[in-house]
């Protein structure tokens, strides 16, 4: 009765409304309230009213949820903060130093919050004045694919906030699931249709979520938990509480989530998670834990690649036994030779493994290797399964011994093998063609010079045609050599030398990283183009001033000057110079750098209100001090926050060190 009183706009809103409300029942709380009949009926209803009456289109209303079959390509979109991994251990006593470390660097008591690591594939979703407004793939992290439409078919995903607090404009974070009962019945159809199956439910979760088609999407039944908030303006200091708040508002969080403040509290939820994961509907990897608070975080702050306040911990991996048919040998980048033993095919936490890492000579010595051997596969966390053990029972015929080969199997130079060291090495450094290809590799990857138009195949086929044997070769490459090779047109030549002359752009200190030398990754690269300013500078510095520089330990400082020692390296670096790739810091960087500090040793300690102490770290190195680690009577001064520990303090009295608060260090930079 009511509902002829109302006009059809009214009875559209009051519908959604509605329909908001019995999903959420239905697939967050996990108990409905009306029978599924007659939630279709209501869903039949909004249907035809949305239909006569276009002006109400709304992307967000519950019939968006069946998807449409509107094929359309991803926009790539750039995430208003970088999409970050974790750190991963895979012992208590890893997570005891995680925890250590944590507590030495904050002095104050702090709460970890712990979570489930879900096996999916991550999301990012933009809510503004409580819609839904944009969903983004991880991507490579900088930018991923908009895949909204998909993602308003996942049913636990709120269209359309409940409650009230939320911020206007906010990112929450979480995994895409596709749950065990709904992978095996794809898997199911997909080979009844003769279609490839999926490997595990992560590879099917992202790959329905890349699917161009939202209505088959729809019904491919993902899930979604939620993990991470991020805003300007959040309900709350404590990560825990807002994904509390996060539940109120509609989202899917775990129950299983907890905050702990002793160490015994995270390994007993550890424990009990390694039980109960069995037990979950979706997939589990392991654990997550983070700092709750959000202003720790903050002065903990991040490495280059993920944050110190917070780590995953992987479940003990699961075991299969199969036979060992043979070991072959593969070459690196750095020479490195690594032993790979081929296996009889073996299903293992979800996918078919066929070859597993013997890492190096002594292992396959320990493990007293035969070929014909039965022996245990398990995957850690890395991607590529390792031989953890052989069943000697198993053996009847004992096959022919491995053992570690002498020459290299890909140019047939002896192998080295460097004192107190376990790899073995082909020497061949200038002639080895995996060795020239995998830094060839290293040098165009995103990370280094970006050269995306090439990818491996682009660099065997131009090494195969004698085109490029070194990383400079790539700067005299033109059009008209690349074009008439084979799988190549003159759109896909053009590409390449394109990319690579918009490489010359790329700052010094990711072409310093791009060189490959060894231990010298993309934080330290960074680390030694402040320090040293230019090429010149840094190939004639000696190993005291590389060691001087901040975090470069004497392991790093010597492969520098190992490398660039080469002939070989040298004659490489002046033809980039030629090339004119970017040798120096750019003049900004310079513009900005002051010697305030020159000369002055600062330690830095407590916690503080306006930076982190990361970029406090980045400040006294630009203006020309250098940060360390503890007290002595050669600090200069303590840049002291809030809680700085006893110790310091009572040792910078003693030595009668000054302590410069926050902002009184801020007006000396004059800021
Ligand atoms: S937090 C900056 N929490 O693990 C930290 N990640 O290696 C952001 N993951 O890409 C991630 N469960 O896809 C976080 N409870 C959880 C998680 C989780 C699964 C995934 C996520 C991320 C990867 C990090």
């Amino acid at each position: 009765m009511i509902v002829s009183k109302m006009t059809p706009q009214e009875r559209i809103l009051q519908l959604r409304s509605e329909l908001h409300e019995h999903n959420h029942r239905y697939y967050v709380l996990n108990s409905p309230s009306i029978s599924d009949y007659d939630f279709d009926m209501l869903l039949k209803e909004l249907q035809e009213l949305e239909a006569q009456n276009p002006d109400m289109y709304d992307p967000t209303s519950p019939t968006m949820r069946v998807g449409s079959d509107i094929t359309r390509e991803f926009a790539q979109v750039a995430h208003k903060y970088p999409m970050l991994s974790l750190g991963n251990t895979y012992s208590k006593a890893e997570v005891a130093d995680f925890f250590d470390r944590v507590k030495r660097a904050l002095n104050e008591d702090f709460e970890i919050c712990c979570e489930l690591k879900f096996d999916g594939t991550s999301i990012s979703l933009t809510y503004t004045d409580g819609k839904l407004v944009r969903a983004v793939t991880r991507g490579d992290g900088e930018k991923g694919d908009d895949v909204t439409a998909n993602v308003r078919t996942i049913r636990s995903v709120p269209l359309v906030l409940k409650g009230s607090g939320y911020p206007a404009e906010f990112e929450i974070r979480g995994e895409v699931l596709m749950p065990w009962s709904v992978f095996d019945r794809l898997n199911e159809e997909r080979e009844r249709n003769g279609e490839p199956l999926f490997a595990n439910p992560r590879n099917a979760a992202s790959g329905t979520l890349k699917l161009q088609d939202s209505a088959v999407v729809a019904k491919r039944g993902l899930d979604a938990y939620l993990y991470f908030m991020l805003g300007e303006e959040l309900p709350a200091d404590g990560h825990y509480e807002n994904l509390m708040a996060a539940g109120q508002w509609g989202f899917k969080v775990s129950d299983t989530t907890c905050k702990c403040s002793t160490l015994d509290e995270v390994f007993a939820f550890i424990d009990r998670m390694d039980v109960e994961r069995k037990n979950l509907p979706f997939a589990t990897d392991g654990i997550v834990l983070k700092v709750n608070s959000l202003r720790q975080q903050k002065n903990l702050g991040y490495t280059a690649k993920s944050p110190r306040w917070a780590i995953a911990y992987k479940f003990q991996a699961e075991k299969a036994l199969t036979r060992l048919n043979e070991v072959t040998y593969q070459v690196g980048r750095t020479g490195v030779v690594t032993p790979v033993a081929n296996l009889d095919p073996v299903q293992l936490s979800g996918t078919v493994v066929k070859r597993a890492s013997l890492h190096n000579a002594d292992i396959i010595e320990k493990l007293d290797l035969h070929v014909g051997d039965m022996v245990y596969v398990e995957k850690g966390g890395e991607i590529i399964p390792k031989i953890t053990g052989v069943d000697v029972d198993s053996r009847f015929m004992l096959g022919e011994k491995v053992t570690f080969i002498t020459k290299c199997p890909e140019c047939g130079t002896p192998l080295v093998r460097m004192a107190g060291e376990a790899a073995h090495y082909c020497p061949n450094y200038t002639a080895c063609p995996p060795q020239i290809k995998g830094r060839i590799e290293h040098f165009i990857s995103r990370e280094a010079m970006n050269i995306d138009s090439m990818g491996p195949e682009t660099v065997e086929l131009l090494f195969n045609y004698n085109l490029i044997k070194d990383i400079s070769d790539l700067y005299s490459l033109q059009a008209e050599d690349l074009m008439f090779l084979p799988r190549m047109g003159a759109k896909s030549a053009e590409n390449i030398v394109a990319s690579i002359k918009e490489s010359l752009n790329v700052p010094f200190e990711r072409v310093l990283f791009a060189l490959g030398i060894r231990f010298v990754g993309a934080t330290v690269a960074k680390r030694l183009v402040r320090a040293f300013l230019n090429m010149d500078a840094l190939m004639s510095a000696t190993l005291e001033q590389l060691i001087a520089v901040d975090e470069i330990g004497g392991r790093i400082a010597a492969s520098v000057i190992e490398f660039f020692a080469k002939e070989a390296n040298r004659e490489l670096v002046s033809r980039l110079m030629d090339a004119g790739l970017q040798f120096a810091i750019e003049e900004h960087q310079v513009q900005d750098r002051t010697d305030i500090l020159n000369g002055q040793s600062i330690v830095i300690s407590g916690v503080f209100a306006h930076h982190s102490r990361d970029e406090y770290k980045a400040m006294i190195e630009k203006n020309g001090g250098k940060n360390v680690g503890s007290v002595s009577k050669s600090t200069s001064f303590i840049l002291a926050g809030e809680n700085m520990g006893p110790s310091k303090l009572e040792k910078a009295e003693k030595l009668g060190v000054r302590l410069v608060n926050e902002d009184e260090f801020l007006a000396m930079l004059g800021k």
